[in-house]
């Protein structure tokens, strides 16, 4: 039988081909970094917000097999919290050692009432707080209102974590060393603090509301490590990269969900994904750094725009008032 040689060649390329996309792809889509340190959490208590599903979820799961004392999930659904915790339970249930406890608690971080019951059960029932991961974010949804008005993403991704932590201060204080773990995103660089419009009242954009509400996360991780100067609590901004997760709920589901194995190739998995979130948990080398930001599991210059100090702390008092911080200050 005659084969056409160029048959050959064009079956050759095509049968070739996926193998070197994903050859590039590795190449040029894929952090290579890991998080390198070995040290255990023994002996501490870790808070994480949003930790039901995808980073949030890894990262408890991989502070468990670190032996942690206790984790706090902090998540709205306390069904599925549960059902993390069993999983998270059962991955790590013939681990030698240490059995991490784990306990799920309810936080709603579209209302500030959540925020504030759930930090006074904290604050009541915790001797001590070592490490809070503020992870729990909304991604590109609809417009839409938090129970307290503020524009979905402002009101979770930023306003609900910015009350969170300065209800949970005084017990991280009082742990120290302690640290404090902001999840942000590379997209804060497309994001703007419009503080004639914080709400998107006039206009909404769903990427921009989410870009905005992650560079609100850089700009007050930065104010928070000034303040706490002298304390021994530290702060790290952390850039998980493009992981694939349930975050893309809102995003054209019907296609990722088609094109998933495509999808898949271009993103990392959470357990690559939540690398430089465990980094800036875990590691003894960043101990003495604090209002930095991570990429990679290492320290990455911040644009212009996000190290506008006048600009931080005019967020930070703009969030004090909008949160009722202030008020209860000064009672
Ligand atoms: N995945 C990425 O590519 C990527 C890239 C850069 C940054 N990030 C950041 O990484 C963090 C985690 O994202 P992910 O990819 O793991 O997303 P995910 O799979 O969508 O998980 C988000 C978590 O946040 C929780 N959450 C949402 N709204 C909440 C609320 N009002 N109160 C309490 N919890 C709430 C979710 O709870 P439910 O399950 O109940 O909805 C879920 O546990 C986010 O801050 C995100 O901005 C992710
Ligand atoms: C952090 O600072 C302390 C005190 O100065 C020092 O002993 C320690 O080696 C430093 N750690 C790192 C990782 O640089």
């Amino acid at each position: 039988m005659d084969v056409d040689p160029r048959f050959i060649l064009w079956a050759g390329i095509a049968a070739a081909s996926p193998l070197a996309i994903y050859l590039l792809h590795w190449q040029f889509f894929m952090s290579a970094n890991v998080c390198k340190s070995l040290e255990l959490l023994i002996g501490k208590t870790i808070l994480i917000t949003g930790a039901n599903t995808g980073l949030g979820k890894q990262a408890a799961l991989e502070c468990a097999k670190r032996q942690a004392k206790k984790l706090i999930l902090a998540c709205r659904n306390l069904q599925r919290a549960e059902e993390a915790a069993r999983d998270i339970r059962k991955a790590t249930e013939f681990q030698d050692g240490f059995k991490t406890e784990i306990v799920v608690m309810k936080l709603d971080l579209t209302s500030l009432d959540s925020v504030r019951t759930f930090c006074a059960q904290v604050n009541e029932q915790e001797p001590q707080l070592d490490i809070l991961v503020n992870n729990a974010g909304v991604f590109r949804c609809p417009y839409a209102k938090t129970e307290d008005g503020f524009e979905m993403h402002l009101g979770v991704n930023h306003l609900g974590h910015f009350l969170l932590t300065n209800l949970l201060l005084n017990l991280l204080k009082k742990s120290a060393p302690a640290r404090i773990v902001v999840v942000s995103s590379f997209l804060y660089k497309q994001g703007a603090i419009k503080f004639d419009d914080m709400n998107c009242d006039r206009s909404y954009g769903r990427l921009e509301a989410y870009s905005s509400s992650k560079l609100a996360n850089v700009l007050f991780s930065c104010e928070l490590s000034r303040r706490l100067k002298g304390t021994g609590v530290n702060v790290y901004c952390a850039n998980p990269g493009i992981v694939r997760t349930n975050i893309l709920r809102y995003s054209i589901p019907l296609l990722v969900k088609m094109l998933d194995y495509v999808v898949g190739m271009f993103f990392q998995d959470v357990t690559q994904g939540v690398q430089t979130i465990l980094n800036c948990i875990v590691s003894k080398e960043l101990e003495n750094e604090s209002g930095c930001y991570y990429t990679d599991c290492l320290k990455e210059p911040i644009i212009k725009s996000a190290k506008d100090e006048v600009l931080a702390k005019k967020l930070w008092e703009y969030s004090e008032m909008v949160t009722g911080l202030a008020i209860q200050r000064e009672q």
